[in-house]
């Protein structure tokens, strides 16, 4: 299952880094997860400079070492307070530095800042004017958010909007997700399988999703991942340490649901029915 983002066909699941990096003693491990995930045909590494302080985007770094740059897709991200026509390029350029690679595939802004959203995209543009980025978007954006946006210079040059989505987080699935349907703004969605039950949801012993994993002979975050996806424009970026939890993430793609599973699921977790404030982490 693929997705295009900015030109590019990727796998529609890639490879989140938050937490990765910091602990010496898990570093062989995560690095193995990330090129276990290469391997397996996932291109999407998604980092930033906020992940432990560059720690995840020095791990990627030594973990991407091996392969051909050009069947990567890096993303990374820039502090809002570092999204200044001063600030910016200074930051990709220390991301790069960590990352070991002189150009990111997509740039975003990390979430609204102080700095007007009209410099920070002349600054990205910049960026990419220069070689140093392929694509920019933004994440944590709103509707309200995405067509203000949208009306400035330039605006329209945003490759992806990056958001909270999972089935315990329907919101989106209201206004913005339609939203950027429409605009032809890929959706990444972060957090996919609710931080492996983290969130609070307590997937792992529902019974309704257990008796569906089960049918459909996959795991209850398999499915999680899958019902993300169910949707052409959105990719997923779940983060994990584990080789086997990575490929079985990779083999999610391959999951798909027949109408009466997705009534199923609906009946248990509704969709939204009205406006709900975006939801982040
Ligand atoms: N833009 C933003 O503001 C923002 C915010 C949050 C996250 N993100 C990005 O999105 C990525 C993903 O979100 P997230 O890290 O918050 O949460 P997530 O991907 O929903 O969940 C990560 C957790 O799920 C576990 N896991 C992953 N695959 C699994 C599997 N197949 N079976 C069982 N457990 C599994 C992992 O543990 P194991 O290591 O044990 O597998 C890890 O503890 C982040 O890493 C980051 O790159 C962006």
């Amino acid at each position: 299952m693929k997705r295009t983002l900015n030109k590019q066909s990727v796998l529609a699941v890639g490879m989140g880094t938050w937490h990765m990096g910091d602990d010496p003693a898990k570093e062989k491990a995560e690095i193995d997860a990330l090129q276990a995930g290469i391997k397996a045909g996932a291109a999407v590494i998604d980092t930033a400079e906020m992940y432990g302080e560059g720690n995840a985007e020095t791990l990627v770094g030594k973990a991407i070492q091996p392969f051909t740059r050009g069947d990567l897709y890096l993303i990374s991200k820039v502090y809002p307070w570092n999204a200044s026509a001063d600030e910016l390029p200074k930051a990709l350029d220390r991301s790069l530095a960590r990352l070991g690679t002189d150009y990111l595939d997509l740039y975003l802004l990390h979430w609204r800042g102080d700095v007007p959203l009209a410099e920070t995209v002349d600054a990205l543009e910049a960026a990419k004017a220069s070689g140093k980025i392929r694509a920019w978007g933004v994440s944590n954006f709103d509707v309200a958010d995405m067509e203000e946006l949208l009306r400035l210079e330039n605006g329209d040059q945003c490759a992806a909007n990056q958001v909270l989505y999972n089935l315990g987080a329907r919101g989106i699935e209201y206004d913005l997700l339609p939203w950027q349907a429409e605009a032809e703004i890929p959706v990444i969605a972060y957090s996919p399988i609710a931080q492996g039950d983290r969130l609070g949801h307590h997937f792992k012993n529902d019974e309704v999703l257990k008796e569906l994993a089960e049918a459909k002979g996959c795991t209850i975050f398999q499915l999680l991942l899958a019902w993300t996806l169910r949707q052409p424009h959105v990719l997923a970026i779940p983060q994990t340490s584990d080789s086997l939890h990575m490929l079985q993430n990779i083999e999610a793609t391959k999951i798909v649901f027949s109408k009466s599973e997705l009534a199923t699921i609906d009946a248990r977790f509704p969709e939204p029915t009205k406006k709900q404030p975006l939801a982040m982490i």
